[in-house]
């Protein structure tokens, strides 16, 4: 997968569900592309959120790819419902596949980009066996299971340590950066070499959703400028 420039997706996550439709028009207007779906189911975090069925309506409503983040326990069992909705891209966690690899065949046997997340305690090392057959690699930087967390500082380290290890192996994936990103940290996070920006409650708890889509994705194009 080539990400070029670089792209900022909101996670409806913090959205106003009574509105949604509107608030994920507010991102499409401000150019977002991407809409991130959080999916916990109460047991691999401490939280419950939705299933394919607003996944499915995010995708018919609007005409966005759909970057599905499976925190799940046998991701294996939900794959082809979500796929069915209209995942573009299946992202698992790591702590949850034992058959990681055959995962990552299956959801790509399945018509749907592949890839993995992994914890803040989780080291690059579990994932460096596989890294050829994803198309993303999604760092948590913060734990898992609720918007509106704070960005864990040493993640800034392992993103550069990501960038290191695709350009080691002749990798393809795409590095995605997810949770605490915000108007103060969003250039850094670009600088340690993030392609794929998610941001929940930065940008659905803004007045004004589409300035703040703006805002951010200015930011990012601007990190790599001198004196930031
Ligand atoms: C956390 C989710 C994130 C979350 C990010 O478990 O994976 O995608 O929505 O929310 P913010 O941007 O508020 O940290
Ligand atoms: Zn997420």
């Amino acid at each position: 997968m080539n990400i070029d420039p670089p792209v900022l997706v909101p996670s409806i996550l913090a959205a106003d569900y009574t509105r949604l439709g509107q608030q994920i028009e507010a991102c499409t207007h401000a150019g977002s592309e991407w809409i991130h779906c959080d999916i916990m189911d109460g047991h691999f975090v401490p939280n419950i959120s939705f299933g394919p069925k607003i996944v499915k309506a995010v995708g018919q409503s609007n005409d966005v790819f759909l970057d599905v983040h499976l925190m799940i326990e046998q991701p294996d069992r939900f794959a082809k419902a979500f796929v069915e909705a209209g995942a573009n891209l299946l992202t698992v966690h790591q702590e949850t596949c034992p058959h990681l690899h055959r995962t990552i065949q299956y959801i790509k046997q399945l018509g749907a980009k592949a890839g993995v997340a992994i914890n803040p305690a989780t080291p690059l090392g579990h994932i460096e066996p596989i890294i050829n057959d994803i198309d993303l690699l999604l760092i948590m930087t913060v734990n898992p299971g609720f918007g509106g967390q704070s960005f864990i500082e040493s993640m800034y380290t392992k993103i550069e340590e990501a960038v290191l290890l695709r350009r080691q192996k002749q990798a393809s994936f795409v590095i995605e950066a997810d949770g605490g990103i915000n108007q103060d940290n969003i250039k850094r996070v670009g600088r340690a070499g993030t392609d794929v920006f998610v941001a929940g409650s930065n940008v659905f708890g803004a007045p004004d959703i589409s300035g703040r889509v703006k805002e951010l994705t200015k930011k990012i194009n601007a990190s790599n400028d001198l004196y930031v």
